[in-house]
């Protein structure tokens, strides 16, 4: 049905020429905006090199946080200052910011320059939405409930050596704080044999790397006719023989021994594990209803670094949760210095309306938090330094995967393990794997030469 919406627009003369697609948040939503630019070439648009000198500006938005928020909100307000020089300008807002309950209403009556808004759930009906907003002089707005799985979507990807594959979506965890299960609705898997399918044919491209996504992709199959495991679903994937898998992200409560065994024993599949922890004390577990305390989540580290020595172990870390107490921090200090991760995503936490969280008390000020947060981050960076300087002298394999815009080291690779390596070496190098050996680090990244 989407197809024949397509061909309508194609054949519309005043139909925009070019697109522009703006993306906040995660991977997930990245390779959203992959599907909605697949979609928008179909329709026979180009995309424009920047927001101004396109004729459809579309964001895709993101509600994790409160400043996600804003920064989205603060860009489209901008857009209208250039439809006034370009008066054929579309502006279309999508993604989760708008699946909230009343948020489309309320951004179309404060924005009113917005021609289009609709939700996740709407993203694969975007040629249909088009062409009503194409037909009409009014904003379209469509929000509905999640629950179907749209295949065969176009994909216009980001990058030819590595891919995003999307293989389930929405949250069933509630955890206390967050507001994904609300705008990404219930757990649903793909098919094994869809996703396998989708892999091929990404090998048959020459794709080096595949990244699996999804909310809690340790629950993966369980909803499917024949229940199958992420495990197994790994397995298959290692057989298709794509160089690179990898995959995000992992909640703790579900990380299995079969899936530990699977990855220690496989061909393509990355030591790398994001495990994220949220917080290190077992009361503020409890209250952001996470089911696992500290103990039984150390015991999984230890399980992975057993089975995989060489396994890179990021985390996610929440600093001021409603009432924390400095003491209760503390314990996300002492299991970040035991746990010693490869790299941590930390961010202070913002209340989200219609999330449990939202409701508790909390004593805490902006400034309590902040300076927890930089006593993290300053944690983290020593940590960080510490592995980096272990690297040097040693020379390490690595996917060459993209430009750094730097004269020096104008190159950026990853390491089996997910460490960023940035070098020096001509550009026909992006996809291949090469060794490099490491010369110098920082908090952030290595730095390396080529073939020694
Ligand atoms: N405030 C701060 N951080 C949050 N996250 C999710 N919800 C919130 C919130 N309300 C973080 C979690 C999650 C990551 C993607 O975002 O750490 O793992
Ligand atoms: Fe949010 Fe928890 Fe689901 Fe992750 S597992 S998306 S933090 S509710």
């Amino acid at each position: 049905e989407q197809r024949q919406y397509i061909q309508q627009i194609r054949l519309m003369p005043d139909a925009p020429k070019s697109y522009h697609v703006v993306t906040y948040g995660c991977q997930m939503n990245a390779h959203d905006s992959e599907i909605l630019a697949g979609m928008l070439r179909d329709m026979g648009m180009e995309e424009a090199a920047d927001r101004e000198s396109a004729d459809f500006v579309l964001f895709n938005t993101c509600c994790v946080r409160d400043n996600a928020e804003r920064r989205a909100l603060g860009n489209v307000t901008w857009l209208k200052e250039v439809r006034k020089k370009n008066p054929r300008l579309m502006i279309g807002v999508c993604g989760c910011m708008i699946q909230q309950p009343g948020m489309a209403e309320k951004i179309l009556k404060q924005y009113r320059f917005v021609d289009l808004a609709f939700g996740t759930a709407n993203l694969y009906r975007l040629p249909e939405l088009m062409l009503k907003a194409l037909e009409s002089d009014r904003a379209v707005v469509e929000v509905e409930e999640q629950n179907t799985i749209a295949e065969g979507l176009p994909v216009q990807r980001l990058r030819h050596d590595a891919a995003y594959i999307t293989i389930m979506y929405g949250c069933d965890n509630y955890c206390t704080y967050c507001i994904v299960p609300y705008v990404r609705g219930r757990e649903r898997s793909r098919e094994m044999s869809a996703i396998v399918a989708e892999a091929e044919a990404l090998r048959d491209s020459g794709v080096k790397e595949i990244m699996l996504l999804g909310q809690n992709v340790n629950s993966y199959g369980k909803g499917l006719q024949t229940p199958v495991t992420f495990a197994q679903l790994l397995k298959a994937l290692d057989d298709v023989g794509i160089p690179r898998i990898r995959f995000m992200t992992s909640h703790p409560k579900d990380l299995s021994d079969e899936l530990i065994d699977v990855m220690a024993h496989s061909k393509h599949i990355l030591p790398q594990f994001h495990l994220p922890v949220q917080h290190g004390n077992d009361e503020i577990l409890r209250r952001m209803n996470r089911h696992y305390n500290r103990a039984q989540y150390l015991d999984r580290v230890r399980k992975l670094r057993e089975a995989i020595p060489a396994i890179g172990l990021t985390t996610d870390i929440i600093v001021g949760f409603p009432g924390e107490t400095d003491e209760e921090f503390e314990d996300t200090i002492k299991l970040c210095d035991e746990v010693r991760y490869d790299a941590m995503f930390t961010f202070i936490y913002s209340k989200r309306v219609g999330t449990p969280a939202a409701s508790m008390p909390d004593a805490a000020t902006r400034e309590d938090k902040q300076r927890r947060f930089d006593k993290l981050l300053e944690a983290a960076n020593r940590v960080s330094a510490e592995k980096h300087a272990e690297y040097i002298g040693k020379t390490v394999r690595v996917l060459v995967d993209g430009e750094t815009g730097k004269d020096e080291y104008n190159l950026s690779s990853r390491t089996n393990g997910g460490r960023l390596v940035h070098l020096a070496g001509d550009k026909s190098l992006i996809g291949q794997f090469i060794d490099v050996k490491i010369t110098s680090g920082n908090t952030w990244a290595l730095y390396g030469k080529v073939g020694e």
